[in-house]
């Protein structure tokens, strides 16, 4: 190859090697949904900042009123998709809907997060929902097909097992 063929590609060579080990490369910058474990969960949602770019669940502000079992004062953040479906009154939430809920004391110390993550294909039996709930101090306390979850939010499963708002 000719000097000057080659040195046209510098630039080309260049971009890519920037690229490589960067987070995204002309994508989206969003990264992919986490496994179905509470860990990988809780990074994600660190990693996204929820808590600065998901909206809270329309007409609850922060530290809403709640009921047991999760406590007294509740924030609850929605992901873009979840947000659309309950906007879009689509009847159920989809695959990669996220529902992030802080659980405060009557204080209003953080005393753990609860996750409902829906993953098409993980539980067909119960609405393929992941739960997990997470001390404020990071301990694992609940993850995955949770009995206990499913069998309360089961009360709504014509709302797709989610109570603060209907879905329809
Ligand atoms: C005894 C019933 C009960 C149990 C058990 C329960 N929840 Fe809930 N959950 C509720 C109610 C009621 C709400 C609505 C908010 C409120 O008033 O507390 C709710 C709300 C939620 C929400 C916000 C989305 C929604 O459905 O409104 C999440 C997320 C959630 N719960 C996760 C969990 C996880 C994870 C577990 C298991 C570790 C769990 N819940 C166990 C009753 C329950």
């Amino acid at each position: 190859m000719p000097i000057r063929a080659i040195r046209s590609w510098i630039p080309v060579l260049a971009l890519m090697g920037a690229c490589v080990g960067a987070v995204s490369c002309g994508g989206s910058d969003t990264p992919d949904l986490p496994d179905t474990n509470a860990t990988a969960v809780m990074d994600y949602l660190e990693q996204v900042n929820y808590q600065e770019s998901w909206e809270l669940w329309p007409g609850f502000g922060e530290m809403h009123r709640g009921g047991d079992p999760h406590g007294t004062l509740l924030t609850t953040y929605l992901n873009p998709v979840a947000l659309d479906a309950l906007n879009s009154k689509s009847g159920s939430m989809p695959d990669g809907a996220i529902i992030v809920k802080e659980n405060y004391t009557p204080e209003g110390v953080l005393d753990a997060t609860t996750v409902m993550f829906k993953k098409a294909g993980y539980n067909p039996e119960h609405n393929d929902w992941f739960w997990s709930k997470v001390g404020a101090d990071g301990s694992v306390q609940k993850e995955g097909k949770v009995e206990g979850c499913q069998a309360c939010h089961g009360d709504v499963r014509d709302n797709d097992y989610v109570f603060t708002g209907s879905l329809q």
